[in-house]
């Protein structure tokens, strides 16, 4: 197993050539299991940037599960980088680097965990981290909503019916990751709430500035402030 130290990124951060340990298929999204190597899970809600075979740049991934040994995460096969992944056969192996940004502050009193379809992928590690508090999903279709079972006990809708109906009046302490409109639709309800925002990103460590987005008026780099940003520093 190849690795290196950097220090790219913040402190902990590892480049290592992991194997996958499993591939397996919920509804239309793939849980792949690498194995761990030396690389830190991180706090829930950062990233790795994971090398697909046959493509020049990594992909950014949210780590779905950590159990012992592993780092598994949940991928929608939307185009060539995450498809190349979700085909992973066991002992295939592949360069991962991280955990990278800033992940959800999990001094919460009252968290409610809110995804939106591939937006779930972050949630099962952050729910095992805070104790298993409630939770609500949306998805688009039936299948999508197969995820659900990642997170054992969450309130679930199907479109038309949308995640955001079943917040509460009081919603607490949101955290949450999905579909930007969706991520809209918590500002207005829930201020203060952390949602885990996407861009596309080529390098996850600041040197590439292809990840700038307007948070507060001023552009910065998604992968450095982000991925996930409070309320308060929201997205446009
Ligand atoms: C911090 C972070 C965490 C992520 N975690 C996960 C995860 O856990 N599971 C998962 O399945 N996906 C996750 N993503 C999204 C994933 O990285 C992209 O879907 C992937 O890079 C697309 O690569 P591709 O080669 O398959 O598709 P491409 O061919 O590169 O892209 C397909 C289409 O998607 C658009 N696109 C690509 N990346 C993004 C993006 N990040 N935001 C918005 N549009 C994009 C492209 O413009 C294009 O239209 C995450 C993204 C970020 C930034
Ligand atoms: S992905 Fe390169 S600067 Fe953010």
């Amino acid at each position: 197993m190849a690795s290196d130290d950097l220090s790219l990124g913040g402190a902990g951060v590892r480049r290592e050539r992991l194997a996958a340990v499993s591939s397996e298929r919920v509804g239309p999204y793939t849980l792949l299991r690498l194995e761990r190597g030396g690389l830190d899970p991180g706090i829930p809600g950062q990233f790795f940037m994971l090398e697909a075979p046959g493509r020049l740049l990594p992909r950014p991934m949210s780590l779905c599960l950590a159990p012992p040994g592993e780092l598994a995460f949940l991928i929608d096969p939307i185009g060539a980088g995450t498809r190349a992944l979700c085909d992973l056969a066991v002992a295939d192996a592949i360069h991962v680097l991280g955990p990278l940004g800033n992940g959800f502050d999990l001094s919460v009193t009252r968290p409610l965990l809110v995804g939106g379809g591939i937006g779930i992928a972050p949630l099962p590690y952050l729910s095992e981290a805070l104790g298993g508090p409630p939770s609500l999903l949306g998805f688009r279709t039936e299948r999508h909503a197969e995820a659900a079972s990642l997170l054992p006990g969450a309130e679930v809708v199907v479109e038309p019916r949308l995640v955001t109906e079943l917040l509460p009046e009081d919603p607490g302490d949101v955290l949450a990751c999905g579909p930007e409109p969706m991520l809209e639709a918590i500002r207005n309800r829930a201020p203060g709430a952390q949602l885990a925002s996407e861009a596309p990103m080529a390098c996850g460590y600041g040197a590439c500035y292809g990840c700038v987005v307007e948070i507060d008026g001023r552009y910065e780099r998604l992968c450095v402030a982000g991925p996930v940003l409070s309320d308060s520093a929201g997205k446009d």
